[in-house]
């Protein structure tokens, strides 16, 4: 029996349950499971009044009623996180990291002026919805049930001030693979994602929002996703769509350094932890566009991926610049993106030893 951090010594739920008197689960293909679109029966969810969290509960997914003065319709004070869990080859109910999930929600609502979830609300409700919905995690590589926790305002007044009301709703979605195909990405370098001093490094709503249209115009040139580049000089690369971006030059990981325009990723976090671990070169840095170019042209560049919790580990297959597109060569099992790959698979699917303590059951 592999040693994880246990969640289930906790017996029973501890939040009110009301289950579903309908459940989709028989509706479900789950040998196709596209992304984000299958809501497992049940939420939990939590509620700020002003003063106290009040309410927890699991109960039976379903539409809110909001008011449509609602804060978070207005002024987009809204923050999410994005989470898998696992189902093992012993069909034990696996967590990867889910506390730096929680610790980033906290850091995503400071800088949105919003009070923090108290973690037994958040690891506690993660839990019971995980408990209510187990027979929805889907078993087998690349499958796990997407979590979804998100937390907005919900003050019915539309002066703008920070809301004093608000929800807090986890939800479960069966899912497979974010991307079946290598992508095609373009360098952005009109439309910046975020400042350096904006709200890149949250989680924040209106981040993903403003980044639709500059990814909308790419996708009409052919291309999947943008790569960002920083917002006052367009030099240099920061994330890739919705991913963290990482290159292997010269058989060095190379990847952006962290700053407060870019989001702080867990799988990014990890491929880190992983190349140390392995005794591969890792350099977290300022990443210019000249360079990666550069670096096509002279042949050492030998790997682009992006990393995600929903995208996982993303191969790169083209980058356009200055239209002109560039072929990063095709991955092949003994990568070192395609051996991480392969690592956090086998972790997640409970097949090997966690040498770093990420595994929570
Ligand atoms: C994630 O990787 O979990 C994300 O939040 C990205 C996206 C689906 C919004």
């Amino acid at each position: 029996m592999k040693k994880y951090v246990d969640l289930s010594q906790i017996s029973g739920m501890q939040f009110p349950f009301t289950k579903t008197e309908h459940s989709r689960l028989s509706q479900v293909d789950f040998s196709h499971l596209p992304f984000g679109r299958i809501f497992s029966d049940h939420m939990f969810q939590a509620d700020f009044n002003g003063k106290e969290w009040e309410n927890p509960r699991v109960i039976p997914y379903a539409p809110l009623a909001l008011n449509p003065s609602s804060a978070v319709l207005h002024y987009g004070q809204s923050v999410f996180e994005g989470m898998k869990v696992y189902k093992s080859d012993d069909d034990e109910l696996l967590f990867f990291r889910p506390l730096e999930n929680f610790k980033r929600m906290q850091s995503s609502s400071l800088r949105m002026c919003m009070p923090l979830v108290p973690e037994p609300i958040f690891m506690n409700g993660l839990r019971d919805l995980v408990e209510a919905d187990a027979s929805w995690v889907p078993k087998g590589d690349g499958k796990s049930l997407y979590i979804r926790p998100v937390y907005f305002a919900t003050d019915s007044v539309i002066g703008v001030h920070p809301s004093e009301l608000y929800t807090f709703i986890i939800m479960g979605s069966p899912t497979g693979a974010y991307y079946t195909d290598e992508l095609r990405v373009s360098i952005e370098k009109t439309y910046s994602r975020a400042s350096r001093s904006g709200t890149g490094y949250a989680k924040a709503a209106g981040n993903y929002g403003g980044a639709l249209y500059p990814t909308k115009l790419a996708q009409q040139r052919g291309y999947n996703q943008v790569i960002w580049t920083d917002a006052a000089t367009n030099t240099k690369v920061e994330e890739s769509g919705t991913m963290n971006l990482m290159f292997v030059i010269n058989d060095v990981l190379v990847t952006p350094v962290l700053s407060p325009s870019k989001l702080a990723g867990i799988t990014r976090d990890s491929i880190i932890k992983i190349a140390q671990y392995w005794g591969v070169r890792v350099e977290e840095r300022d990443v210019y566009v000249t360079e990666v170019i550069d670096a096509f042209e002279n042949g050492t560049l030998q790997e682009a991926f992006g990393t995600g919790t929903a995208a996982n580990i993303a191969p790169i297959s083209v980058i356009g610049h200055e239209g002109k597109d560039y072929k990063v060569p095709v991955s092949t099992p003994d990568n070192f993106s395609m051996r991480a790959l392969q690592f956090l698979t086998e972790l997640k699917a409970g097949r090997v030893e966690d040498p770093f303590g990420w595994i929570v059951r």
